[in-house]
């Protein structure tokens, strides 16, 4: 695959204005993190690294990790019934459950289904979706359109990961840059108050397939002494990510301006109309590169990836919470979230900021 080849022809846009009557809203967003910090130097203890190499290549400082009994259904149900909670609904009231992680404990059932019982919330559909950390943008993009379409009224998007038991702790180049965090947000149709979605664009490039990916682990023959508990073979889901990072690089600084650029005309407004843009947390040299093609000032790409790694499909909401809870969000803005990820995958859309109800659950800080 040439990642050089001209956008344009190469990752097709499919953006499109959501029509007048036919809109939907965000009425409630909530997050979840685990209590358990990991430092940069905590790494340096048994990595090759140094805080200083991690924060100038990445902006990461620290990242949550699960703790050992600690699971995927455990930061998806309390995302859930923040969410839930700040927008005054009832589990009752949800039909629909879209949940999207890379890091799932099992195959099946999908962690939707769980999540449906552990919130016990009717028995409408409840499936996982797979577009890595494009997913919370695919889920709410998948959730306008069973609005839009009648089936679903009120939906619940939940992205939930636990990157911890996905990684290789013995690779440098991967181990530093993940963590473990859980994001949801309930979608409804216009009649609710909310921030409304506006425009939409999802793709995927199956090309670049390889450029991220997982292998089966590695066998833990000698585990260290030196190694902490969240790094443990017994705690793996027995595969690991495995990354070219400068194919990375170039896929994601390439198509984050792409979509920003595609976004903004399908609305009929201009980059510098954007008050704010919500990317993956994908590390900080990615997001001022696109910011610099862009020339969108990096003060208005909200970004928490020093607090909290990449959280792959839960960076985005994590990181729109801690903004809207910040009171950075002001009502009329219009915020562009923009995603991309393995498959390659990428998915973007604008808000139009309204009353949607904010609640973070993070006992290491209080939220
Ligand atoms: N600590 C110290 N040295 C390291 C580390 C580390 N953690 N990791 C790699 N190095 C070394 C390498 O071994 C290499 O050494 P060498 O020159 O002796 O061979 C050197 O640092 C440079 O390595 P590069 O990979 O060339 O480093 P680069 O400057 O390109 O930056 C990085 C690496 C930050 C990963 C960059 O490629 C990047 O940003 N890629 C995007 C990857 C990314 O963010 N992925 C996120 C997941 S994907 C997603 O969310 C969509």
């Amino acid at each position: 695959m040439d990642l050089e080849e001209p956008m344009g022809s190469v990752w097709r846009a499919s953006a499109v204005a959501a029509g007048p009557g036919g809109g939907c809203r965000v009425l409630g967003l909530g997050t979840a993190l685990p209590s358990t910090r990991v430092s940069n130097a905590d790494l340096e203890r048994f990595l090759e690294t140094s805080d200083e190499w991690i924060a100038s290549r990445t902006g990461i400082q620290e990242r949550r990790v699960a703790g050992p009994e600690e699971t995927l259904l455990d930061l998806a149900a309390r995302s859930a019934r923040a969410c839930l909670g700040a927008a005054g609904v009832e589990p009752g009231q949800v039909d629909t459950i879209i949940c999207s992680s890379s890091s799932p404990d099992e195959t099946f059932p999908s962690l939707a289904c769980r999540l449906q019982a552990e919130l016990g919330c009717p028995l409408g559909p409840a499936f996982d979706l797979q577009a890595a950390c494009s997913g919370a943008v695919y889920g709410l993009a998948l959730a306008q359109s069973l609005i839009q379409s009648g089936l679903s009224h009120r939906v619940l998007v939940v992205a939930a990961e636990i990157f911890s038991r996905l990684l290789d702790w013995s690779d440098r180049s991967t181990a530093i840059l993940f963590g473990d965090g859980a994001g949801a947000f309930l979608v409804g149709d216009e009649r609710s108050p909310g921030s409304e979605i506006l425009a939409l664009d999802l793709g995927a490039d199956g090309r670049g397939a390889t450029a991220l990916g997982t292998l089966p682990a590695p066998l833990d023959s000698q585990p260290s002494p030196n190694m902490p508990e969240y790094t443990s073979s017994k705690r793996s889901l027995g595969r690991v990510v495995t990354m070219n990072g400068r194919e990375v690089f170039r896929f994601s600084t390439k198509i984050l301006e792409e979509v920003v650029l595609r976004l903004a005309e399908s609305i009929g407004v201009g980059v510098g109309d954007i008050a704010l843009v919500v990317p993956h947390q994908a590390n900080s040299r990615i997001l001022a590169t696109a910011a610099g093609r862009l020339k969108f000032p990096m003060e208005r790409f909200v970004t928490n990836l020093e607090r909290t790694g990449n959280t792959s499909s839960a960076s985005i909401p994590l990181a729109l919470a801690e903004a809207a809870a910040n009171g950075v969000c002001r009502t009329g803005d219009l915020i562009c979230l923009v995603a991309f990820g393995a498959g390659l995958t990428w998915g973007g859309l604008i808000l139009r900021w309204g009353p949607t109800a904010v609640r973070v659950d993070d006992p290491a800080t209080g939220g």
